[in-house]
């Protein structure tokens, strides 16, 4: 058996698609929903990200602010310019692309956002209301796997979900969101990381395997169960000297062996990569209809 491919661009036209008709409805309203992005020095992954938003934002008739600033901004100058986006009506979201220069407290850069235009959903407040099952906002990549899920017609309510990997951006955002009571969750959860004893026993029990660790092709056929549902978060760049950069992104996952085991399956790239940033742009929207008391 191969499994079938759950492709992020497919899902994410789909939810674009959606956003559009949004988007013109508040248009019509006289709101223009704004995004801003706060890049703070020339980390080129980072540069990359946020071209692609700001183009994502314009693309869908959104109002987009990229702001950048030099590698030595102090944290006073960045937390002003975070209470300048606070204070400034036009923008309905913001985020400050992480990573920061080792200088700035990313912690204290967090908490000074307004929750209320928190897209990211990094800071407390908002991770609380998630998990307490009552979201403003939902995490850009948990929620595109979640879309992802959904949107292909996978069984989720009352089924194994082993999540593979603990970090604060994918992996405990992701089990929350999994074991929340209603559509879309209700499955059973268990977390594994790099800690656990007998991971691979875990991992073949998994009816939905989602793995977010940042290790390329570590999960092998081995450690899956026939027939069950393979997300992998994992993007990680290896040598190839075939590429014409020398270079190629794969998953955490070995998708050659793995896709003869699963029932579906998510690609590296073109699996959950175009869903974090139309998820992203979901948030936005969805900021802008609840301050408009959409
Ligand atoms: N597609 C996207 O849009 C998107 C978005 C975000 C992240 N990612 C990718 O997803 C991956 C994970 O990102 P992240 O931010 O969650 O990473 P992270 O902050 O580095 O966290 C990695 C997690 O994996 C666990 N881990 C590491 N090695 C392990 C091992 N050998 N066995 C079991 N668990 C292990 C760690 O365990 P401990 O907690 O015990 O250290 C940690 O909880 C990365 O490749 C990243 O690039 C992709």
């Amino acid at each position: 058996m191969t499994a079938k491919l759950i492709l992020g661009k497919d899902v994410s036209e789909q939810i674009y698609g959606e956003l559009r008709q949004r988007i013109e409805s508040l248009r019509s309203k006289g709101i223009v929903p704004g995004l801003a992005v706060v890049l703070v020095g020339e980390d080129p992954a980072s540069q990359v990200y946020v071209r692609m938003k700001g183009r994502k934002c314009e693309e869908l008739g959104m109002h987009s602010v990229t702001i950048v600033m030099p590698e030595s901004t102090t944290q006073d100058a960045l937390l002003a310019k975070v209470a300048e986006l606070n204070a400034d009506p036009s923008i309905h979201g913001f985020l400050i692309q992480l990573p920061l220069p080792a200088h700035i407290d990313e912690k204290a850069v967090i908490n000074a956002v307004d929750p209320s235009k928190d897209v990211d959903c990094f800071h407390p407040y908002n991770v609380g209301k998630m998990l307490i099952g009552e979201p403003e906002f939902l995490p850009a990549t948990p929620a595109g796997v979640q879309q992802m899920l959904v949107r292909s017609g996978v069984d989720i309510r009352g089924k194994h979900v082993v999540v593979v990997g603990r970090s604060n951006i994918v992996g405990k955002p992701m089990a929350a969101m999994m074991m929340q009571k209603g559509p879309g969750a209700d499955s059973t959860v268990t977390v594994v990381h790099s800690r656990t004893e007998g991971l691979a026993d875990i991992t073949r029990q998994a009816d939905i395997l989602i793995v977010a660790i940042g290790k390329a092709g570590f999960v092998t056929a081995d450690m899956v169960k026939d027939g069950a549902v393979v997300v992998d978060v994992g993007t990680n760049r290896v040598a190839d000297p075939s590429a014409k950069n020398g270079s190629r992104l794969v998953g955490d996952v070995d998708f050659e062996t793995v896709k003869e085991k699963a029932s579906m399956i998510t690609p590296v790239p073109g699996g959950v990569g175009p869903m974090t940033i139309c998820m992203l742009m979901a948030n936005a929207v969805s900021a802008a209809e609840r301050r408009a008391g959409i």
